[in-house]
């Protein structure tokens, strides 16, 4: 029945501890995010289909809530996210006649876009995401095939950095995506990022989902990922941290607690991949988890709905897991 001292301090000098929150989970839960992390960042609320619903409708309340929270308690704000395919209007790619919008369109409106988010919040935001899940997972193709890519070419992803770093020169800007220590998309992450660097694009850093499990990736295949992205120069943060008590492919509805396995398996893992992430805070300057605590996770409904999971450091009831003790212990 130990007091549990606050995470982000046992991390204070090393990175920024986050969290991704909602005005819902701030609402309900707002003392416990407030001493636990010291960064956070909007799970759905700033992202395209909430902040312009329609051309030129812009919906700031959900998002002005998480900045005033974050202000009031000296917190940190990742932005998150301006160019993704998904949780986009339609009305985004749709021309005048009905048919696909033109890339001159296109482009009108990712400027508007970008510059009145971003302008909004000039300052306020210490990192973007400005391009979310570009890259294809499958080996056979570079380049996601989304929307953008088909209207726009691969140039959208140099415009949406130019046209961020114009409404606020001093906000980070990262490229974000997930499976991002598979060899091959790895490696396709890496080329995209440089060509950019090569094309003197303002981009400052590599977000690396982390959407990981107790079973894997391997240690040594972060290691890897970290030290190739590290050899360009740019800053790394994770963004978007859990560890998943299964494996993708296991769809079991019926566990209603974790096993003591699973506990023993999680803190293990969140030991050695904080001692791993620690070793490296000179280039890796935050660290993001995909939720505040086990109550509200997006791995509840995915891959199936109704698979309960506990992905991370603290419980239902905002209770400290095995693993949390283990990395206040260790760091
Ligand atoms: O808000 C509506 C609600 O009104 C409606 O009744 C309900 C019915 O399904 O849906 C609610 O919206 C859901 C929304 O989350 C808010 O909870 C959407 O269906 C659901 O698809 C959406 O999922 C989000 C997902 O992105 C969408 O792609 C997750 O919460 C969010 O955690 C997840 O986050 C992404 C990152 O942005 C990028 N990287 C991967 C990560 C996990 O998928």
């Amino acid at each position: 029945n130990r007091e549990p001292l606050s995470l982000y301090q046992a991390f204070q000098g090393q990175f920024k501890i986050g969290a991704a929150v909602s005005t819902a989970t701030l609402r309900s839960s707002g003392d416990f995010i407030a001493k636990h992390y010291n960064s956070i960042t909007a799970e759905n609320q700033m992202k395209f289909e909430h902040v312009q619903p329609q051309e030129g409708l812009y919906t700031f309340e959900a998002a002005d809530a998480i900045f005033d929270f974050a202000a009031s308690h000296g917190i940190a704000v990742r932005g998150h996210t301006l160019v993704w395919h998904n949780q986009t209007p339609d009305w985004v790619f749709e021309g005048p006649d009905g048919g696909p919008a033109s890339k001159e369109l296109l482009l009108s409106r990712l400027k508007a876009h970008i510059h009145t988010v971003v302008g909004r919040y000039k300052g306020r935001v210490y990192a973007w995401d400005v391009v979310n899940e570009a890259i294809e997972d499958k080996q056979d193709l570079v380049m996601r095939n989304t929307k953008w890519l088909e209207l726009i070419g691969e140039d959208y992803l140099r415009h949406a950095f130019q046209m961020a770093h114009e409404a606020d020169p001093k906000a980070l800007l990262f490229y974000n995506d997930y499976n991002e220590i598979t060899p091959v998309k790895r490696d396709k992450i890496y080329n995209l990022v440089r060509s950019l660097l090569n094309q003197d694009v303002p981009i400052h850093g590599i977000g690396m989902q982390a959407h990981w499990s107790i079973y894997g990736p391997p240690l040594e295949e972060i290691k890897q990922a970290i030290e190739l992205y590290a050899s360009l120069g740019v800053q790394l943060h994770i963004t978007e941290m859990d560890l998943s008590m299964f494996v993708h492919e296991d769809t079991r509805t019926d566990l209603l607690a974790p096993t003591e396995q699973m506990l023993e398996l999680q803190q293990q893992r969140y030991e050695d991949i904080f001692r791993l992430l620690r070793s490296y805070s000179d280039v890796l300057t935050s660290v993001t988890f995909w939720g505040a605590a086990d109550d509200h996770t997006w791995l509840d409904q995915f891959p199936v709905r109704g698979r309960k999971n506990w992905p991370l450091l603290f419980q239902e009831d905002h209770t400290p897991k095995p693993a949390y003790w283990r990395l206040i212990e260790k760091s």
